[in-house]
């Protein structure tokens, strides 16, 4: 399927990335000390059913041989860079860094979001992580607009980040989104001369989603076959926002859940 999506498309990729949006701001507000990774995800799973959407996560596998994920919000706590699992429960505490991953079947097409929520106090460094982490995004969807490159966002997010000594995880990387979870193109979160160039067109679909550690950039997982965690076990956050391509610059599909 082409990667330009039909103006009849992007609408309703623009009402899926409203309830994704609203249904994140909801799961963020709960995301205090003491609730359970289990009860953020019904919350996910019961507003996505009200309004005849589906989880676009449940049941998801990378490839065949992965296990399907057992959820419809990914809850990673502190050095869990992405893809915590929501079930078995566990309990969140003062103190936590939670990214909250969430995507959404609605009409057909699918929209992919996530933030990351700071539980209770933290200090000035963790704080400076989430903050800069969210700037990276901002500052890598900032450069787009029809006739860039892809690779023109993970240099934006790089440039942002690395003078100030934070890991950019490599292994995972932002993506086309819409007709599929994941699809062409990879956007990678810093440059990366070994992809193919693909230049930005009115109507391309982009998930954004820089992730970023206070050490090292490596990652490996968990032995349930989905969580990824930092390698040095420094704490990591992650934001994510879906965006389409405009002549002019970009339309925000999935508004930010924490302004
Ligand atoms: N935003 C995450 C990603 O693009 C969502 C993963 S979907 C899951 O990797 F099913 F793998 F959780
Ligand atoms: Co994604």
């Amino acid at each position: 399927m082409s990667l330009i999506k039909a103006p009849e498309e992007i609408k309703k990729l623009h009402q899926g990335g409203e309830l994704l949006s609203k249904t994140l701001r909801e799961i963020r507000a709960a995301c205090v000390a003491g609730v359970t990774s289990e009860e953020l995800d019904a919350i996910a799973r019961k507003r996505f059913a009200e309004a005849g959407a589906t989880p676009s996560f449940l049941g998801y596998r990378i490839s065949t041989q992965d296990p399907a994920y057992p959820g419809a919000l990914c809850v990673s706590i502190n050095e869990e860079v992405v893809h915590g699992l929501p079930i078995p429960a566990r309990i969140i505490k003062e103190g936590d860094i939670v990214g909250l991953d969430i995507g959404v079947w609605y009409e057909g097409l699918a929209t992919d979001m996530a933030t990351t929520v700071i539980v209770g106090k933290v200090d000035q460094k963790v704080q400076g992580l989430v903050k800069d982490t969210r700037e990276s995004l901002v500052r890598g969807i900032s450069v787009i607009k029809a006739g860039k490159w892809v690779g023109d966002i993970g240099e934006a997010i790089e440039d942002y980040l690395a003078p100030k000594k934070y890991g950019i995880v490599k292994d995972l990387v932002g993506h086309g989104v819409g007709h599929a979870v994941h699809e062409e193109p990879q956007v990678p979160n810093y440059r990366d001369d070994r992809l193919p160039k693909v230049k930005l067109q009115t109507g391309m679909v982009l998930a954004i989603e820089p992730m970023v550690t206070l050490g090292d950039w490596r990652v490996r997982m968990k032995p349930d076959g989905w969580t990824i965690v930092t390698a040095d076990k420094s704490l990591a956050a992650h934001f994510e926002v879906t965006i389409v391509v405009t002549e002019e610059g970009y339309d925000l599909i999935t508004p930010w859940p924490d302004v």
